[in-house]
């Protein structure tokens, strides 16, 4: 499928291409809920969930965007119920097989961020043939968070400068703010624009806390199942419609 062309984009969602948020991250929540609220297991909805991603991927890489960062797995989901996380662990496993054509078809290149450590040894050999297979496509750059934690990423920074120092290779006065980002599992990605939470709850969860410092929010009380090609578009609309300052002053 190709990219829709820039006057498509200007029809489609009513806003200049220029517009458009580079990287766009989303905290995927509210399977469960979704579940529960139609009396089924909380297994369905993260099934249907899945789908979801399929369409916003798809969505994102016909737009032109050039990231987009899904929060699959946290650091803390690990306290669930086991029969859950087998359920979670053995759906990215087949979503890492069965995803491998459409991914190559749409010129996606996958990349993970999180721990490996903790993660099962089939999921990491199924994910690692998924990035390798993609690391030379050039369209949207899908990044899955797999156990991943905010803190946990930030400890793994610190750990890997203080290496750095130990072995003499950097001084401590020489520590910036870029230094702290090249030490990120992000490392040389740009940061979130704009970042979309769904079923409405107003809190980060320890997602990409060093990199969503002047990401622009946007929050839908839809639960993650329900989200589709317009929410998408109406989360862009209203990042589009923002002013972003960055602690300066505006230039309108
Ligand atoms: C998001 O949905 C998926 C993951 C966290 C893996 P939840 O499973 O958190 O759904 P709710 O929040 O319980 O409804
Ligand atoms: C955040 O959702 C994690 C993912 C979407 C993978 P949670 O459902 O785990 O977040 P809390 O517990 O409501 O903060
Ligand atoms: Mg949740």
């Amino acid at each position: 499928m190709a990219e829709i062309a820039t006057a498509q984009v200007r029809e489609l969602l009513g806003i200049p291409p220029e517009k458009l948020p580079r990287h766009i991250a989303v905290i995927m929540d509210g399977n469960g809920r979704w579940a529960q609220q139609r009396g089924l297991p909380r297994i369905e909805g993260h099934r249907r969930g899945a789908e979801s991603v399929r369409r916003v991927t798809e969505q994102c890489a016909r737009l032109g965007i050039e990231q987009l960062t899904l929060y699959c797995l946290s650091s803390e989901n690990w306290k669930r119920p086991r029969e859950e996380l087998d359920f979670l662990l053995q759906m990215l496993q087949q979503y890492m097989i069965e995803q491998r054509q459409r991914v190559m078809e749409h010129n996606i290149r996958v990349r993970v961020i999180g721990r490996r450590e903790g993660l099962p040894e089939q999921v990491l050999r199924e994910t690692d043939q998924t990035v390798a297979m993609s690391r030379n496509n050039t369209g949207l750059v899908l990044c899955l968070a797999i156990n991943y934690g905010g803190r946990a990423e930030l400890v793994d920074a610190v750990r890997g400068i203080a290496q750095q120092i130990k072995l003499g290779k950097l001084e401590p006065e020489e520590i910036n703010e870029q230094t702290i980002s090249d030490n990120l599992y992000t490392a040389g990605m740009p940061d979130p624009d704009l970042l979309i939470r769904t079923a409405g709850e107003l809190r980060v969860s320890n997602f990409l806390l060093w990199q969503i410092s002047y990401a622009e929010i946007w929050v839908t009380d839809l639960c993650w199942p329900d989200f589709d090609e317009a929410q998408l578009h109406a989360a862009i609309r209203a990042y589009a419609a923002r002013q972003r300052r960055f602690g300066g002053l505006s230039t309108i």
